[in-house]
């Protein structure tokens, strides 16, 4: 018998703990234990079970996304199959409760259909940087199992200038086609009519093919449009949305929930997190995400998985400095 209890054990140990490396190389031994006690047959066939298992588990490439743009329609827009949740974020009640009831009706709409009525598919974010709008239509798209399309209006724009409305037009025609989450980000570069560039006529002409791509959107497809600047809006525009949802900058619960969830990985027994309220006024979901991220990645780098009210308030500090630098 070439494998002795103490493989048996390793092997057993190694499966029970998903370990794989440690499960094969434990088999190897045996393998090579083999050959020393004169099994050279059950030797080659042990490595060759071995490495035929091994070959299988080399990671293949991710599957290729069933859409991807082609064409011009690729240097427009970006394409993406996000992995983000709803309940990975921090949303105050009277941002969460209409974002569920978007994916309610989605979810439900052959029964609304059925009644001659339409699911919510056209709402617009809006709200101050970094408190998750393009984070929630990624979340959205994950929900609903469906593609994201991003196009960035302010670079659309700036890029294409007297032709934007012409490349638009390119944009609303897929999406007519494929059903997906087509962010329009930056939307009130939609508005802001003088600072881009273009002359008024070129604007309206914009500004009136989206009121007639919103007027006809598909309602199989989200159209989710964001923005920093709501005053910029057309009222036209506004009245074309089936849901505007307003982001507000977090509570100071809020605020230190953030914390918590992005150092969940680590060890945060010793943070007095009620005397940290005082450090968390003023920064952004995305400021305080990236305060915990610093603290924690110090902690790694020194050694540990501790990260106490020192390095926390470090982090947080960082983000106050670059927001007043
Ligand atoms: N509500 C949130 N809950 C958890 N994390 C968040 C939240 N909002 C933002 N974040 C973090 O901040 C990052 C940036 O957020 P996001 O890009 O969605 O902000 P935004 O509102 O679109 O900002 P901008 O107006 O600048 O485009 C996210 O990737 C995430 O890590
Ligand atoms: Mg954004």
């Amino acid at each position: 018998m070439a494998a002795t209890a103490d493989h048996l054990k390793a092997l057993l140990n190694a499966h029970a703990s998903g370990d794989e490396d440690r499960f094969y190389s434990v088999a190897l031994q045996v393998a090579a234990k083999s050959a020393r006690q004169g099994h050279g047959k059950l030797a080659v066939e042990l490595r060759e079970i071995i490495d035929a298992a091994r070959a299988e588990k080399i990671p293949r490439l991710a599957p290729t996304p069933v859409v991807q743009p082609r064409g011009e329609l690729a240097s427009l827009l970006t394409a993406g199959y996000p992995d983000v949740r709803l309940d990975d974020m921090t949303l105050a009640d009277d941002v969460r409760a209409p974002l569920d009831k978007v994916l309610h009706e989605q979810r439900q709409r052959a029964r609304l259909e059925r009644f001659g009525f339409t699911p919510v598919h056209r709402i617009l974010l809006s709200g101050p940087p970094g408190t998750g709008k393009s984070m929630t239509a990624a979340a959205l798209a994950k929900e609903l199992s469906l593609p994201l399309f991003t196009i960035r209006l302010d670079g659309l724009i700036s890029r294409f200038m007297g032709e934007t409305a012409a490349k638009l037009r390119t944009v609303f025609e897929a999406a007519a086609e494929t059903r997906a989450v087509y962010l329009f980000d930056e939307f009130d570069a939609l508005g802001a009519e003088r600072t881009a560039g273009n002359d008024v006529g070129e604007a309206r002409r914009i500004l009136n093919s989206f009121l007639l791509f919103l007027d006809e959107a598909p309602s199989e497809s989200l159209v989710v449009a964001a923005t920093n600047h709501r005053h910029l809006l057309d009222r036209a525009l506004f009245r074309r949305f089936d849901l505007v949802v307003h982001y507000a900058p977090p509570s100071p619960q809020q605020a230190i929930e953030i914390l918590q969830r992005r150092l969940a990985g680590m060890d945060t027994t010793g943070v007095p997190w009620s005397d940290l309220i005082t450090k968390v006024d003023q920064l952004s979901h995305a400021e305080l995400v990236k305060a915990a991220e610093s603290a924690a990645k110090r902690a790694i780098l020194g050694g540990n998985d501790v990260v106490d009210q020192h390095l926390l308030t470090e982090g947080l500090d960082e983000r106050h400095a670059l927001r007043h630098a």
